[in-house]
Order: structure tokens, then sequence, then C-alpha cells
């Protein structure tokens, strides 16, 4: 049973004591084939209608109109079954799909709908490292889902700009390194000055004051380190832009915490106006006790604000500029309390769009390939795990395809995919171990083995050249590996539903590959090449929208899909 065929019999049922919305609630799977496709079990009717569940049954296939879509309508023992032409679904679903394409599975449910999404938000001259691997993948692709079912989504990278940290990196910075080295160094230059700071103010102390005497020139507006700051920015945007590029990761806003400085009076003022705000050793707080958690820091005793306040005015922002439907925050399960607190403060402020604030939060990545990972405290730049997985992608690819044209494009496409893909077919909430030769398998439940399936249907396409639709014989389809196939192309659509229903992309990398391994049955019974020209088409067309739902699908994922690997 697909959404489509019980939407299709809740339209065509006319029971007055219940509305579509209801009936659509009662429809169920059929336990088989043998019963049909949608069933109505008769049973809470008989409450409202007061007749028996055999006889409503019995009424309502009497007045039921069968037709070339819905074929048969059967009451048994007080459930109704409906029966759906399989073979008429069949030939309607693949024109379907030839005819749209990529634009499959699109749809206009969530038109009006803003959605802002928080995701990657990285801290400016920190290491962009594997742990920021989930929240780059995971909002890349709710971004793209959520576009594709006409949503208006909104890529927010929430930069991790302000703190007392700038201040250490300035001092680093006129100690020891200058605007040449910088300039050709840019990102490692600034985290090697950042790692010998803390080395040396263990020795030297006293270079803790002067970090504070820049951060107060950086809060003060002046001008020389404010360049200064601006341009380790832009050293750091540029170096994770590169990453974004190879991940197909967008941002629509880079609005940082630094963007709320001016911007968070307001809502202490409103804070203190609602009686929310208490003194507690000198901070100001709001007192959370009576919901089971710590207070919410507002303000320090020095008067300064915390990450907390700038979330608060963050959030009120993005109400006021997107009038969002629903607000997100693609953050690590680390920040639980954090969001928790910062969604009952503005609750308690009395603003119901409180619950339309969602946390997604998602379990830790590590590599399993010890030879990498934290070394003396070096944590693994999302960077070089592309690369090492792009090289290992290369050799693999040269030994099973030598003469592949374009074989180190094959290689990056490959192997980044493999990174995205596996990150994406873990449960969210799941610790995740990586290990590149796993997430490289090209036979495994990996990345590589759906984009290897689909370069096999792109090389059985290519082999047969070209076909007449209008040949087409369907009835060459009539068997289980072939409907098993359908079934699973009809499903795509419900699919990118169920993921952000749950914020789950793994419900497509899973999908995807479900749809190749039943690709991979249906080739094993069904040949196509030097078939007669009726099966040989039917069949073309069959595989080549699995082509099409398995492109889209990887593109929703963030992953490529080379045509020959
Ligand atoms: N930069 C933060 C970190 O690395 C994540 C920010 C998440 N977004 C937010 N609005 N708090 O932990």
């Amino acid at each position: 049973m697909t959404t489509e065929q019980k939407y299709e019999v809740a339209k065509r049922l006319n029971i007055s004591e219940l509305s579509e919305e209801e009936i659509l609630t009662l429809l169920q799977e059929t336990p088989n084939k043998d019963c049909g496709d949608v069933s109505l079990p008769c049973f809470k009717l008989a409450k409202v209608m007061r007749k028996s569940p055999v006889v409503i049954a019995e009424e309502i296939k009497n007045s039921f109109k069968t037709d070339e879509t819905i074929t048969k309508c059967e009451a048994v023992n007080g459930y109704l079954n409906f029966y759906f032409n399989t073979g008429k679904i069949t030939e309607t679903l693949i024109n379907k799909i030839l005819k749209e394409e990529n634009n499959f599975g699109n749809s206009n449910e969530g038109e009006g709908k803003t959605i802002c999404m928080d995701y990657s938000s990285i801290n400016i001259a920190k290491p962009f490292h594997i742990g920021h691997l989930f929240t780059t993948v995971l909002g890349g692709s709710l971004y793209k889902i959520y576009k594709k079912l006409g949503y208006n989504p909104i890529g927010i990278n929430h930069l991790g700009d302000w703190g007392t940290q700038f201040g250490k990196l300035i001092v680093a910075f006129k100690k020891w390194s200058s605007l040449e080295l910088l300039n050709e160094k840019g990102m490692d230059n600034l985290l090697e000055i950042y790692v010998k700071f803390h080395k040396e103010a263990e020795t030297h102390p006293e270079l803790n004051d002067e970090a504070r005497h820049y951060f107060k020139l950086i809060e003060d507006g002046d001008s020389e380190v404010t360049e200064l700051f601006n341009l380790f920015k832009k050293i750091t945007l540029e170096e994770v832009k590169k990453v974004y590029d190879r991940l197909n990761i967008e941002f629509d806003s880079y609005n940082g915490e630094s963007f709320y400085n001016d911007k968070m009076d307001a809502v202490i003022k409103e804070l203190e106006e609602k009686n929310l705000l208490v003194e507690s050793e000198g901070a100001k707080v709001v007192d959370l006790e009576e919901y089971g958690m710590p207070p919410c820091l507002i303000l320090k005793k020095d008067g300064a604000t915390l990450y907390a306040t700038r979330d608060l005015a963050c959030a009120f922002y993005r109400k006021k500029t997107y009038d969002f439907y629903k607000n997100l925050y693609i953050v690590a399960y680390q920040q639980n309390l954090h969001f928790k607190q910062v969604f009952k403060v503005i609750d308690l402020m009395g603003y119901k769009w409180a619950n339309d604030c969602v946390h997604i939060p998602f379990g830790m990545v590590s590599l399993e390939d010890g030879a990498m990972s934290t070394r003396e405290g070096k944590v693994v730049l999302l960077r070089d795990a592309l690369n090492r997985a792009a090289e290992k992608s290369l050799e693999k690819i040269t030994e099973k395809n030598p003469n592949l044209q374009n074989k180190e494009e094959v290689a990056e496409q490959v192997g980044v995919g493999a990174v995205i893909f596996s990150t994406l077919y873990n449960n969210r909430i799941k610790d995740f171990v990586f290990s590149y030769d796993k997430v490289l398998n090209f036979d495994g439940e990996t990345g590589p083995y759906v984009q290897y399936t689909n370069a096999r249907i792109n090389s059985i396409m290519e082999k047969i050249g070209t076909v007449n639709y209008s040949d087409a014989d369907f009835s060459s389809l009539d068997n289980e590996d072939a409907e098993n196939l359908v079934a699973t192309l009809n499903q795509f659509q419900d699919t990118l539903r169920a993921v952000l229903n749950k914020y789950e992309p793994s419900f497509l990398s899973r999908y995807l590959v479900k749809l190749s391994q039943n690709f991979n049955k249906f080739y094993l019974t069904n040949r196509i090449v030097g078939e007669e020209k009726g099966v040989l088409t039917a069949r073309y067309m069959l595989i080549k929208a699995v082509h099409i739902v398995i492109v889209e699908g990887l593109r929703l994922l963030g992953i490529e899909a080379p045509m020959k690997m």
C-alpha cells in the first residue's frame, strides 16, 4: 500500500459519518496481495453507524464504483479490501518518472512554510574537523529535501565568532605571525599560533591578561583589531567553503554569534519586564528549577552575555525576519540541555512559537583507523578525511577499472560520496565509528554500491541505444521482481516525507540501498539486451526510471552519481 493508494481510496469512499481525514487514519495495509492492496476494517465504524461491521462492509461494497485503477472491492468478515490494477499503476508510474525526470517526487505541500535550519555552525579560527560531519551533511540533506517538497528552507551557519579566544588569537598573531605568513599559510597558520598561545600561556600567564585586553578592544570596536578579526573570519570561511563545495552544502546566511551583539539588550529588557530575571551570585539567570533544569545564565557577574543570551536574541531575530514555521537546530546531543533551556525561556516569556523550535541532536563521529585520529590532541580535519577517502577510492577504481577516463574526478565523487552516505546511513542519534574500508566497500550497504548500481544501469542503457517508448509491452513486467522494483519506486515521495517527519535522512539512504538491491534482483531474472522489442522497451523504461530516482535520491543526500566507475 502506498500513500497515493490510500488517498485514492479515501477520496472515493463516501461515508457521511466520517471525514476523509478520519477514513485515512483507518485504512490499513493488507496482510498479502491476495487480499488486495488497501483494507478498511469496519469495526470502529460500527459504533458510529450502529450496525454490525459485516453489514457496513457489505453496504459500502455495494455502492463502491470500480474502474480501471481500482478494479475490485470486496467485503470479507467486516473488512473491505480494495484491489488496484498494478499493471496500470506500473505503466502510469514509469511514464510519470520518465516525463518528470529529476522533478519526480516534487510536491508543493510545504508551500508558504519557512524552515529555519541551523547546521554546521562552525567556530571561527578553530579546526573544521570530523566532529562537524554529522551536522553538516544532515543539515545539507534536510535542506534539499525541504526544498523538494515545496518548503522554503533557510540554511543558517550560526558562526561561533565571538568570545575571549579571539583576544588570544590577536595576541598570538602579533607575536608569532604576520600578514604575509597568514596570507600564505591561511587556516593552518591560525591553528598553529592558537596552539602555540596555549602552550606559552602555561608558563607565561600574563599572556591571558593581554588577550583580555585585546578582546575588550574588539568589543569596543577598535578599528585595527576589528580588521584583524575580520581577516581571521575571512580566512576560516574560505577554507570551510572549499569543504562545503565538495559536500554540496549551501547556506543562505552566515549570521553568527557576533551578529547578535546589538540585539540582546531588547531580550534582556523584556526578560526583566516579565520578571523572569533573578540574581544568583551576582549573575542574572532565569530560574528553571520548577522544570527540572539548572538556571539559564543570561548575564555574567561582569555584565558579559553568554551563549544562551545570544541564542535567545537569535531565535527572536529569526522569528521576526523569517516568520518561520519551524526553527531547527542541528547540533550534537551534548547541547540537549542548552536548547531545552533556551526554548523554555521563550515559552516562559509567553511565546507559543517556542513549540516550533526543535533541537535535532545526533551522535559523535570517530575514526576506526587510529593512525589518523587524535594524535597528541590533534583532531582529524574534515578536509583530510575527505582526501583520504578519495585517495583510497582512487586505488580501488584503478584496480577495478584501470582504463576508466577521468579517474580522479570519479574517485572524488565516490570517496566523498562514501563518507556522506555512511554518515547518513546511521541512525542519527547513534555514535558512529568511521572505517574507510567499510564505507568504500562496493558490495556492502554503501554509497559506492548505490553509485555502482547506477553506473551499471547506465551501461545497460548505453548498450541498448535508443528505444521508442510506444513499443513498450508492460505485461512483460508482470513478475514478482519487477513488481517489487516498481513498488519501491512508488515509495520515493513517501520516503522523503518520512525523512522530514523524523529528521532522519537515513530513511532515504536505506531506501536507495533497497532500490539498488531490488534492481539487482530484477536484472537477474529479467533479461533486457537481446529480448524482443516490446519486452526490451518496457524493461529499458523501468531501469531508466530507477536510474532517475537513484540520481535524484543521491543528490538529495549531497552525493554525485558518476555515469561510469
Ligand atoms: N558553534 C557551536 C558549536 O560548535 C554550535 C552552534 C549551534 N547553533 C546555535 N544556534 N547555538 O558548538
